[in-house]
């Protein structure tokens, strides 16, 4: 179960009251805080600024940069692309999955990690290929993963 941070959301809301057209800016500033936009947040700033939660909804689910499901503090990204395939890459996401205890697409209950497929990153001749918060993993073992998962706090 996530636990909102409807403090920080409030915090936020705080710091644009009585300003035009932040929105957009609203939002993304709790999903950097957050790593995602909760139902919650949609309606704790539709109650305090008077705007609809649909109008919010539309926003929000139109930005790629913003997500309404939980993320996250780390984002992982395994490459399933053909050359990242062929060389184990299925063998890397299927031990991530097993450490984390998650699917593709979910976040651990202590929304440490998010686990995520992605199609050729454009470096195949290091694959296997992970990257976490943007950085380059190559050639990476299943015997890799957890010590690769490890260092990420
Ligand atoms: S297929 Fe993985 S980087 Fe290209």
């Amino acid at each position: 179960m996530v636990t909102v941070e409807l403090d920080k959301v409030d915090e936020i809301i705080d710091g644009y009251v009585g300003e035009e057209g932040i929105l957009i800016q609203l939002l993304l500033d709790i999903q950097s805080e957050l790593n995602w936009i909760p139902k919650e947040a949609l309606e704790r700033i539709s109650e305090r600024l008077k705007i609809p939660v649909s109008q919010i909804y539309r926003i929000a689910s139109f930005y790629k940069a913003m997500s309404l499901t939980p993320r996250g503090k780390h984002i992982i990204n395994v490459c399933l692309g053909t050359a990242c395939h062929v060389r184990g890459g299925q063998r890397i996401m299927d031990r991530a999955k097993e450490l984390l205890g998650i699917k593709e697409g979910e976040t651990t209950p202590d929304m440490k990690f998010t686990l995520e497929r992605v199609n050729c990153l454009g470096c195949c001749a290091l694959g296997p290929v992970v990257v976490v918060d943007g950085e380059y993993h190559g050639k990476v073992a299943p015997a890799k993963v957890e010590k690769t998962l490890k260092s990420y706090d």
